[in-house]
């Protein structure tokens, strides 16, 4: 500890007192911490030594001295027949947690080293809340919480909503029995939780033990039942008429058998070994448990020994929580970036100053959406509240409430996908941003092609997600005209050189691409991938229009004269088709040989065409498109691609190394286009020319 004066020691102290008593009464009387239980207990330990090294600053109103809780108003207090009493907690993670639990418990019972090993029953420490339930005759007639464990409140109400707790007992029942237990929340039903919470816009829940704890403090039984509580019991309080068996774990056994559920995840163990290797064991499977756990508890097992060791202050000697890492902790919000899913959706991730959470280090957390972001109000250079449990991706729960720097600017989602630059969008009444570039965008190409290729869609055969893994890994597809190029010699050629590709499956694949080429519109419309374009809409498209330029082209009013096309699924196409990367998508997938009969549609379409009556001509290599591709788009815009310039030329489109064609075009005058200029025209923007034309 720090040398200071004993003015600022006492001012200390003081701060950490006022800072727990605020904390505590968030955490057990609001259910709604702001900060994690592993800064709580910080502040508690720093106070707890300044006040082993100073007696003198000890107050017994000290939260050191308390057993916190409270009982809200609108509950009726309980007065516990037995005090619900805590266990002590260690602290250290390593295996040295559990032998000076043995060492403190051979000790105590004055057993020297020849002495045979402690019986133990270790357990799971769930992290949820204490809850007492007394039967009286079989029959559930109170639950109550914790309180300061003298005093709890009557939560009966709410706890008979959870169906794992039994209404009556089976068997012989005790004429009194209560068992004491942890009412939790599975890790799976906090997630639903929250996922509603977000998609309703609404608050979300910190953790599964906070989102407990208010659902059985809830006033109302009804939103209560809307969270499917679980319940495990670990001992028992007041009894009558009922003979305890001699050790714990017969106990938790005879709970089992009269219906009430005990947990499966515990052993009887010897020693101080069986005590290390069941934490690594547990530790081990923590992650992959249904829920949150905080350690593990052990107790000595035969009731004599327990009697034997009795009690310090309001602890048992014979029991210990031996905790994990925690999962929650603070850190500093360096940045928010934006992550584009497979699917397209925009997430805001927390870049974070690393930090050890849920036994790993994190320095990436998921914001969720932009509504989320602001609600919990974080911004860069706040510290704020990260979780880890189980296999979910690592969260910002929250911030803690403090200064920030002032210029700090509010978040925005960009406009465009920051991976291939389509046009964001947000449907209303959605949280989410989605990329609309379906399969232009690389973050969504995997998932794009496997749609594409799919039976209901292009039905490429051979073409199955261990392929497409591999050939987007490998850079061969960038595009989803590049799919059809690898029949080629040059494509051959690079199919041989993936990783295990015999050469049986890369002729299959060929094959396969080959038979796709002859689609129908409906298909190619659902293989696209728009957003809202399954394949019954895809099949009402292409009835509706018969052509794909006039689905491209059609204006927001002609989408909607589909059959069973509305406003959201209008917008979709169109903003699909406003974009001329997927335009070009489409016409070089034509260019590849793509094909399906056309014909004129049910109504007609008078969509207009941009290059109608014009003659355009290519010269040099463009960026993006190769020179079919280029050709196939200009076709379908309703222009004409010439071999050679004249006069009659309306726009040359120079790519680079262009020749000849571009001295003639200046020579007479004819505007000359960039790729760039290309695609404005295309997508029916006035044709700006790159270069001053000379009058004539
Ligand atoms: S035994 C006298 N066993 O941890 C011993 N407690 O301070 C009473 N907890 O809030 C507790 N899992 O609700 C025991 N397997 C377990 C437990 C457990 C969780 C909670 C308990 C209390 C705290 C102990």
């Amino acid at each position: 500890m720090p040398r200071m004066p004993v003015e600022d020691l006492a001012q200390r102290a003081a701060e950490l007192a006022a800072k727990l008593h605020h904390h505590a009464q968030r955490y057990y009387v609001h259910d709604a911490p702001e900060i994690p239980d592993a800064e709580y207990d910080r502040l508690y330990a720093e106070l707890q030594a300044l006040e082993a090294a100073h007696p003198e600053l000890l107050t017994s109103d000290s939260p050191t001295q308390r057993v916190i809780g409270g009982v809200l108003a609108g509950f009726t207090p309980v007065r516990h027949a037995l005090p619900m009493l805590s266990i002590r907690t260690e602290t250290d993670t390593t295996p040295a947690g559990a032998q000076a639990f043995d060492e403190r418990v051979r000790r105590e019972l004055e057993l020297d080293a020849a002495a045979p090993p402690v019986e133990y029953s270790a357990e799971l420490k769930f992290d949820g809340l204490a809850m007492n339930l007394r039967y009286e005759a079989g029959r559930l007639v109170q639950a109550a919480t914790r309180g300061d464990g003298e005093t709890g409140e009557d939560v009966t109400q709410n706890i008979r909503t959870i169906r794992e707790i039994p209404l009556r007992l089976a068997g012989a029942a005790p004429a009194v029995l209560e068992v004491r237990g942890e009412v939790y929340l599975r890790r799976d039903a906090f997630e639903r939780l929250n996922e509603r919470q977000r998609e309703r816009g609404e608050k979300t829940f910190v953790n599964p033990r906070n989102a407990a704890a208010g659902a059985v403090r809830q006033l109302d039984p009804a939103i209560a039942a809307q969270r499917p509580l679980s319940f495990f019991a670990y001992g028992l309080g007041e009894v009558q008429g009922w003979v305890q068996p001699e050790t714990h774990s017969a106990t938790l056994d005879a709970l089992a058998a009269f219906g009430v559920p005990v947990c499966p995840d515990r052993a009887v163990l010897q020693g101080a070994a069986g005590l290390v290797a069941f934490h690594a064991a547990m530790g081990a499977r923590r992650d992959a448990l249904a829920f949150d756990i905080d350690g593990v508890v052990y107790k000595v097992n035969a009731m004599a020994l327990q009697r034997r060791l009795g009690f310090v202050t309001r602890e048992p000697r014979w029991a210990v929580a031996h905790k994990y890492p925690a999962q929650e902790q603070l850190t500093r919000l360096n940045a928010i970036d934006i992550q584009v899913g497979r699917t397209g959706k925009l997430t805001p991730v927390a870049k974070l100053e690393p930090v050890f959470v849920g036994g790993t280090t994190v320095s990436n957390a998921t914001l969720h959406n932009v509504f989320e972001l602001r609600r919990k109000g974080v911004r860069v250079g706040d510290t704020v509240i990260v979780r880890r449990a189980g296999d979910v991706i690592p969260e910002v729960v929250g911030k803690v409430p403090g200064e920030r720097p002032a210029h700090v600017p509010n978040f925005r989602m960009p406009t465009a996908c920051p991976v291939c630059g389509s046009r964001v969008l947000r449907e209303r009444g959605e949280v989410n941003h989605r990329c609309s570039g379906g399969l232009f965008c690389a973050a969504q190409r995997k998932q794009a092609l496997l749609h594409f290729a799919g039976r209901r869609a292009m039905d490429i055969e051979g073409l199955g997600d261990k392929l497409v893994d591999q050939l987007v890994d490998a850079g061969l597809i960038g595009t989803l005209p590049e799919l059809y190029r690898l029949g080629s010699p040059e494509g051959l050629r690079k199919l041989s050189a993936l990783d295990r590709m015999a050469d049986k499956s890369a002729a299959n694949l060929v094959a396969g691409l080959e038979k796709s080429k002859h689609s129908t519109l409906a298909r190619f419309l659902y293989a696209l991938g728009i957003r809202h374009v399954g394949e019954a809409t895809a099949k009402d498209l292409a009835r509706h229009f018969g052509r794909i330029d006039r689905v491209m082209d059609a204006t927001l009013e002609q989408l909607l004269e589909v059959k069973d096309v509305g406003p959201v699924v209008a917008h979709s196409i169109r903003t699909c088709f406003e974009q001329p990367h997927n335009r070009e998508v489409v016409a070089g997938l034509r260019a590849a040989g793509v094909t399906w009969p056309e014909h004129d549609g049910a109504a007609a379409s008078s969509a207009p065409q941009p290059l109608t009556g014009k003659t355009l001509v290519l010269t040099g290599t463009l960026q993006l498109l190769s020179r079919d591709e280029a050709k196939a788009l200009i076709e379908a815009a309703g222009g004409k691609v010439a071999g050679s310039v004249s006069k009659k030329t309306h726009w040359v489109v120079a790519g680079e190394d262009a020749g000849s064609k571009l001295e003639k075009a200046r020579e007479l005058g004819v505007a000359v286009l960039d790729e760039a200029g290309l695609r404005a025209l295309l997508a029916g923007e006035p044709g700006e020319p790159v270069e001053p034309t000379p009058d004539c």
